[in-house]
This record gives C-alpha cells, structure tokens and sequence, in this order.
C-alpha cells in the first residue's frame, strides 16, 4: 500500500479551495486533497471534476448512510465523478457497504476505494451507550465495524492512528487505514483530542493520514506539506 498524505479542502467555497491549491501550482508531487460535505455541498459536482483536472487524486468524503438501494443508487452517481476515494458508515450494515459496492463499481470493473466510518471520533463511549444503546468498549465496536466492512468487500476503515496496527491484525496489511488527527509535534491541537504526530502515524502503520488545519491554515501550506510528506511517506 503506497502511503500517501491527504489534505483535507475544508473550504466554504470554490475561489478559497481552488485560491489554497493555487499556492501548489508549481509542486511536482500534487497532493490527495479530501473534498467533504461542507465544499461539497456548496459548490456540487463541479468542484470535484474541477480539482481532478487539476490533477489531484480525490477522497470524497460524504459518509454515505440511507437503506442499501438509495446508496447503491447514490454510489453509482457517484462513481461518475471518477474520484480515487470515497466513504460510508459502516452502521448503514453489510448489506449496505455490499450495495454500495456494486453501486459504485462500473460496467469496466473499475472502482474507488470504499472506505467505511466505524465511530465518529466525536462519540464518546458515554454518549455510544446512552444515545445508541451500544454498552461495549469502544474499541471493540470499531474493530467489529472494521471486520464486517472487510467481510462485505470494502478496502478500509477511518480509524485513529492508535488503532492502525490492531485494524491491520484483524483484517489483513492490505485493509486500508485512513488517520485523521494529526498535528505537528510544535503544533496547535485546536479541538482534536486524541493526535500523533505524522511519524508516530507512520510507525503505527497508517495508510494515508488526513491532515487539515495543520496545512490550510499554515503561513506556508507548501512547507508544511512538504514537511508532512516528509515525516510520513520518508
Ligand atoms: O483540521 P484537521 O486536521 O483536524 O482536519 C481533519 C479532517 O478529518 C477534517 O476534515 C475532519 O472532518 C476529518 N475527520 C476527523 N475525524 C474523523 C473523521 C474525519 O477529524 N473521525
């Protein structure tokens, strides 16, 4: 698996995203940039094909969640889009993530990579049992979302970096492993709880790491890409 740095377009608009990708314009190496609801959802379609001209590879994050034929419908717009990566919750069920999969698979068997949500970052084990009824350990929960999207065919799960080498154990090396929560060591944590620095995401066995303020809101986004690529990739 080519491990790869992914710059999350965490922008309101096309003329912000496209104005911070500017500043790449002279870079051999053109970055993986993630396109998620926000941008997605202001500027439609048309930013997708606009960044792929550009020549970025495309993770689309838009969490794909609704019963399995409005998702394999959903999905099979979608892989119009030609994008490299894109994402479901793995609590929409296998049966789900198998629609999903043959929604966005096209009549030439080319596909993104599909990539399930196992827990928000955001739900606490508090919240998980209380909102949801779900009384296990929060790390049994990802670990059994990340073996049932393995089973239904999927190529990955979002996971912390801290849960990289036990996702890996159970569903096998090629099982991709998405990491956000990375911060610079010197850096600025901002409302991520739980981060590793992209050479401690390296060690833990990462796939790619989704990384966004720590580069859209440098003084330098080129250096501090660079730096990323640097302590993850070598
Ligand atoms: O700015 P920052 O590096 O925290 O951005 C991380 C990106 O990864 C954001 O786009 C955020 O929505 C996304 N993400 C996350 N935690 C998850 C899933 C996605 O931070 N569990």
């Amino acid at each position: 698996m080519g491990k790869d740095v992914i710059i999350a377009l965490d922008f309101e608009s096309r003329e912000k995203a496209l104005g911070f990708l500017d500043r790449f314009a002279g870079e051999a190496r053109k970055p993986f940039v993630k396109i998620g609801m926000e941008l997605y959802y202001a500027e439609g379609p048309a930013i997708v094909r606009e960044v792929k001209a550009r020549g970025h590879k495309i993770f689309l994050d838009l969490k794909l969640h609704d019963i399995p034929n409005t998702v394999k419908k959903a999905m099979a717009v979608l892989s119009n889009l030609d994008v490299d990566m894109v994402n479901l919750h793995a609590a929409g069920t296998r049966a789900m993530m198998e629609a999903a999969l043959e929604g966005v698979t096209r009549p030439d068997g080319a596909r993104p990579l599909v990539i399930a949500v196992t827990q928000l970052t955001s739900t606490s084990q508090e919240r998980m049992a209380s909102d949801l009824l779900i009384e296990r350990p929060l790390d049994q929960v990802v670990l059994h979302y990340a073996k049932c999207a393995a089973q239904a065919g999927l190529d990955g799960v979002v996971c912390s970096p801290l849960e990289a080498g036990t996702v890996h154990d159970a569903c096998g090396s090629g099982f991709v492993t998405v990491t956000p929560g990375v911060r610079f060591a010197d850096g600025d944590v901002g409302d991520q709880v739980r981060v590793t620095t992209p050479a401690k995401a390296r060690e833990t066995g990462s796939d790619y790491i989704v990384v966004g303020r720590p580069i859209t809101q440098a003084e330098d986004p080129v250096a501090a890409y660079r730096r990323c690529v640097e302590e993850f990739v070598g």
